[in-house]
């Protein structure tokens, strides 16, 4: 089984809800930069209040910061990893390479007009993180978390505007990633639109 597992792909790709479910079956730990920079925000850390003008507008937080912060949380890490949101340029890959061999590259393959739809009808977990959708994945009860019970919420950058510069900067700065991995070998890209079960019938293929 891969122990080292970059997840890959767009905004709304399915990232975090197939990690979610890896985690849970499989019990990797999962790295979600994206959820560590909220919560710094929430908190209103120095990393928070430097990140969150980046964040908002739906640009990449600077590389010198996110290299550190992975650094120190991969170092404690102990068994299986999924990396989601890490590494995001190709600088922050060539930073990973140094401390970790990655086994696996998984990228899901969604088209535009999908992405938009899906982050916008998102909502999310302030708590535990879960995600869910207002049609595909709705909560057990309108608005309220089934795994922790927290109230739900709307990220600011799942607003239509926002998503689309996030779509850009995807394609600008993280589509080279794809060639990066394919060139190491380690590249598998799998279909994400269609029933998320389905999806991880394909993603338990890819880390056998
Ligand atoms: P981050 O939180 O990493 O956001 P992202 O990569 O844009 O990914 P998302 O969380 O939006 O999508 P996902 O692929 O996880 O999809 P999900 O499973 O939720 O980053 C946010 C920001 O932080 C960045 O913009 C940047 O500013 C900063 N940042 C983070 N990492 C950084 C880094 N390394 N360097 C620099 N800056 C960084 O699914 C989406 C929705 O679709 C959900 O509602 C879900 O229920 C639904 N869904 C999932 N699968 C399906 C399906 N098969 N069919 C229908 N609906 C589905």
């Amino acid at each position: 089984m891969k122990t080292t597992i970059v997840l890959l792909g767009p905004p709304g790709a399915g990232k975090g809800t197939q990690g979610e479910k890896l985690t849970d079956e499989f019990g990797y730990t999962r790295l979600s930069t994206g959820d560590m920079l909220r919560e710094a925000v929430r908190n209103g850390t120095e990393l928070g209040k430097k990140a969150k003008e980046y964040m908002d507008s739906g640009a990449l937080v600077p590389n010198d910061l996110i290299i550190n912060l992975m650094k120190e949380k991969i170092a404690g890490i102990k068994g299986g990893v999924l990396l989601d949101g890490f590494p995001r340029t190709v600088e922050q890959a060539d930073a990973l390479a140094e401390q970790l061999d990655v086994d696996l590259a998984l990228n899901f393959d969604v088209a535009d007009e999908e992405l938009v739809q899906r982050l916008t009808q998102r909502r999310s977990c302030p708590n535990c993180n879960a995600v869910y959708h207002l049609v595909t994945k709705k909560p057990a009860k309108d608005g309220v978390c089934d795994k922790c019970g927290a109230e739900l919420y709307q990220r600011d950058d799942d607003k239509e505007a926002t998503v689309r510069n996030r779509l850009e900067v995807y394609r600008k700065n993280t589509m080279p990633l794809i060639d990066y991995y394919k060139k190491k070998g380690t590249l598998v890209t799998i279909e994400g639109t269609g029933d998320i079960n389905k999806i991880f019938e394909q993603v338990k293929k890819a880390i056998q």
